[in-house]
């Protein structure tokens, strides 16, 4: 979020639809825009095409691995990172476009997943006899021939648990595969740490050299991305009408309540001025700040970090308490 709308929205729905569709910025967004252009060549003025970086010597390309706990935001970022690009389209069967995104469902095997991107690059007829390693292969070749650039694969480490019908080894050779394709399309892998713990499995560790890998680091106090998590929900408090009393520390007690978490904290913050909105308050208050959040939470007693007292008397107890997010 960088800017504040031209026009306010007025009614209540309106407020709610601006406040869901925003996407609080924190350097993240940047963080993987960097990885991105590093897998596409630059054009005459160093913007990044659509054109991965071939390695001459063997002709693979590259690709990148978006490392994140769960609820973190990766598939925010993501998508996000897909609108704003002035370079990658997202394909769809019915609107071509050069980069094909799909998210591996928890029993995804190899085959799945294989049909699920040739269904996604409209081919819809794949023999159930065939094969995971056959239909990975129909896969690359239906990539190459509809101008696939990026295939992005969210939630991958499904892929690479072990489990009924899967292959573990067999499924990072395919990722491989994907960089070695002959028609030159780059990748983008995104999951749980545990995804790059599976990649590095290989004892050759082959398929991991050909990453690089982005990471998110949890929103500290008194850091830049802190001071943008201010900035972010001053601008949504602005726009909503509701003006947060400085005394009371929402942002120290949102961060502390998420652990810094990105994900977790923009739900959080979002949600208290959703229910102020909902109520037409034109403040916000730690009494409604702690309803929401045990609602959300499904704590319905003890101690929160929204209880109405001095921040840092509220923080030291919760401390000693043990207390976590
Ligand atoms: N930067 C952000 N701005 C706004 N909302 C976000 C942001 N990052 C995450 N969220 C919200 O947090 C929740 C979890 O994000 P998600 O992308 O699903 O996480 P992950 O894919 O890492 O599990 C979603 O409701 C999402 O809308
Ligand atoms: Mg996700």
């Amino acid at each position: 979020m960088s800017t504040l709308p031209t026009t306010f929205p007025e009614t209540i729905p309106d407020k709610l639809n601006w406040l869901k569709d925003r996407y609080w910025k924190f350097g993240q967004d940047f963080e993987l825009a960097g990885h991105l252009e590093g897998l596409f060549e630059p054009d005459e003025d160093g913007q990044m095409t659509a054109q991965p970086c071939i390695d001459p010597l063997t002709g693979e390309a590259k690709g990148v691995m978006l490392i994140a706990g769960s609820e973190w935001g990766k598939t925010a970022l993501i998508r996000r990172a897909l609108r704003s690009s002035r370079v990658l389209t997202e394909h769809h069967v019915d609107q071509p476009g050069n980069t094909l995104l799909v998210t591996a469902p928890p029993t995804a095997t190899l085959k799945k997943l294989a049909e699920m991107i040739l269904e996604q690059t409209g081919y819809a007829k794949v023999d159930s006899r065939m094969r995971g390693a056959d239909a990975w292969e129909l896969v690359i070749h239906r990539l190459g021939l509809i101008g696939i650039k990026l295939v992005i694969i969210d939630e991958c480490h499904h892929l690479l648990t072990s489990g009924p019908g899967k292959d573990v080894p067999s499924a990072i050779q395919s990722l491989k595969h994907i960089m070695q394709s002959k028609s030159g399309v780059a990748l983008m892998i995104a999951g749980v740490p545990a995804l790059r713990d599976a990649i590095k499995s290989e004892p050759t560790r082959e398929t991991y050299r050909r990453f690089t890998e982005c990471t998110f680091s949890p929103i500290l106090l008194r850091t830049q991305m802190a001071r943008d998590f201010n900035a972010n929900f001053s601008r949504c408090a602005q726009v909503m009408g509701v003006s947060v009393p400085e005394e009371d520390m929402f942002v120290e007690r949102i961060l502390f309540a998420s652990d810094g978490h990105i994900g977790t904290s923009v739900v959080i913050a979002k949600a208290i001025l959703r229910d102020a909105v909902i109520k037409r308050r034109d403040t916000l208050s730690l009494h409604q700040a702690e309803q929401v959040y045990r609602k959300l939470k499904k704590k319905a007693t003890g101690e929160t970090p929204f209880k109405q007292n001095e921040w840092s008397v509220v923080e030291k107890e919760l401390t000693v308490l043990g207390w976590a997010a």
